[in-house]
């Protein structure tokens, strides 16, 4: 996300860059909007999303968020040797996002997608399923399994379009991989 706002920045975009749990520091320059709960998340990027050209999200938004958020901290003795905690449905925001634009083609939005594969599926399958679930322009697709991508300096990607485009993306670093991704998003702005 830091990386495709800096590389953003480069090209001479105006950028705003909704975050949370940042780990590496935001450029300079971009207007920087720290959030914390995926609902955080969304109030903040409907209201950043008003006259821009594209979105990309790229956060691991948490799927889930526990039921009942609990004052106080649950103490060992209270609960016993195992605890089940209720969960909830988080909002997903690129959905929201693809809804709001109803039909438009603008803004050109872009979804990130981590898969580690399944049986039976590998990553691609699962990531053009998504793209098509999602209704987002762009999926940018890595593969999460072993460990790999969350707080490592390189990536390698796979970017899907409409239809069967593909284009994969070597591994390098996480700014050359945000210049891939806005290479691909130029065509699609208006
Ligand atoms: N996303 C989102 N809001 C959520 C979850 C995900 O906006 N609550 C966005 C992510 O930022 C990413 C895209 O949706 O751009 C795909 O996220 P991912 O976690 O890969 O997909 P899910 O929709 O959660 O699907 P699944 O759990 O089935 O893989």
């Amino acid at each position: 996300g830091v990386e495709l706002a800096r590389t953003a920045l480069a090209r001479g975009a105006t950028v705003t860059l909704v975050a949370a749990n940042l780990q590496v520091a935001p450029p300079a320059g971009a207007t920087v909007v720290e959030v914390v709960s995926a609902e955080d998340m969304r109030r903040a990027m409907l209201e950043a999303v008003t006259d821009v050209d594209a979105v990309v999200m790229a956060a691991a938004v948490a799927d889930f968020r526990p039921a009942e958020p609990g004052e106080h901290k649950i103490k060992r003795a209270a609960v016993g040797a195992e605890v089940a905690l209720p969960l909830v449905q988080n909002p997903d925001i690129l959905a929201e996002l693809v809804a709001a634009r109803a039909g438009s083609s603008a803004p050109v939005l872009v979804g990130f997608a981590a898969e580690t594969g399944s049986p039976g599926s590998d990553v691609l399958a699962l990531a053009r399923a998504k793209l098509a679930r999602k209704g987002c322009d762009l999926l940018v697709v890595n593969d999460v399994s072993e460990g790999r991508v969350f707080g490592e300096p390189d990536n390698e990607v796979v970017i899907l379009g409409r239809g069967q485009a593909q284009f994969a993306v070597p591994r390098a670093d996480k700014a050359t991989i945000a210049d891939a991704v806005w290479d691909a998003v130029v065509p699609l702005l208006r």
